[in-house]
């Protein structure tokens, strides 16, 4: 079983032991819980690469906004500690708010061009949100490896450029997307899908493969693609609509003309559920 800790100052104190006394090197995967085959993967890397794999388990209030579905949030922590016995974390860390936010905190991180935009802009905060519970976290752990799902690709970027602007002694690891077999990105929101949203749910990867024919046909006009995917997903019967779709290089910024290794990024109601994902064009046999 993994070792738990609620209080920062305690797993702070044990992790440098750790580090200090037995040189060992830290892997780090930060999770909001309720953990599936995509967390079991981020922690597979870090098991491979470190010789301690610390998971935190934190559903941070800080990065939903109003009439988001923080409380809805699925959690479980007793399953989750499970998981990670399995997969043989060293040290899961779950936090309380009052541990993790003694006070509300007045600071605000913004880096410009990459947290308002996207996600950043249909929800503005959230990436404030993120980015001070991974310093904070970073700060607590020490972490010499982090490990990020490419699902959250913004997210993953805005991450990497923290850790540069900050000079924060951490690598970032990416991890790439795990899809179930018919292609959903694995999500723990897909567990609010009815049977039927979920069926309508699959248009995001359907319309992945979709670009990509065009794209690997010679259609290299972001326009054309992305009027192509929106058309395809509104098609399906409980999409409610799309926040956006976007094809964007390896600096986040929107491309017109298309190449290999640019991705697109989009955002889709599906019922009442959001769900993001993204695919690197030029990659797939289609
Ligand atoms: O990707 C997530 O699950 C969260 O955004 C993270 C990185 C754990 C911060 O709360």
């Amino acid at each position: 079983m993994p070792t738990l800790f609620r209080k920062p100052r305690e797993i702070r104190n044990y992790l440098k032991s750790v580090r200090c006394e037995s040189k060992q090197s830290i892997g780090f995967v930060p999770t909001m819980g309720y953990l599936h085959e995509g967390h079991r993967r981020l922690i597979r890397e870090s098991k491979i690469q470190n010789d301690i794999t610390v998971v935190s388990i934190y559903v941070n209030p800080l990065q939903f906004g109003q009439g988001e579905d923080y409380e809805r949030y699925p959690r479980d922590l007793e399953r989750d500690i499970s998981i990670c016995a399995e997969e043989g974390v060293d040290v899961v860390f779950a936090p309380s708010d009052e541990d993790m936010y003694p006070e509300k905190p007045l600071i605000n991180i913004e880096i410009k061009g990459l947290t308002d935009i996207l996600e950043g802009k249909f929800r503005p905060g959230h990436f404030n949100g993120v980015c001070t519970v991974v310093l904070k976290l970073f700060n607590i752990i020490q972490p010499d490896r982090a490990y990020f799902g490419e699902k959250d690709y913004q997210q993953l970027k805005v991450i990497q450029r923290l850790v540069k602007d900050l000079s924060l002694p951490v690598e970032i690891v990416p991890v790439p997307t795990v899809r179930d077999p018919d292609g959903l990105a694995l999500s723990s929101r897909n567990t609010y899908l009815s049977p039927e949203e979920r069926e309508s749910a699959l248009s995001l990867y359907r319309s992945f493969l979709l670009a990509e024919k065009l794209f690997k046909s010679g259609n290299t006009d972001a326009n054309l693609l992305k009027e192509a995917i929106r058309e395809f997903i509104l098609k399906h019967p409980r999409v409610k609509g799309i926040d956006y779709v976007e094809i964007i290089d390896q600096d986040l910024k929107p491309v017109s003309e298309v190449k290999i290794g640019d991705r697109i990024l989009l955002a889709v109601w599906v019922g009442n559920t959001r769900l993001i994902d993204n695919w690197r064009l030029g990659d797939a046999k289609v």
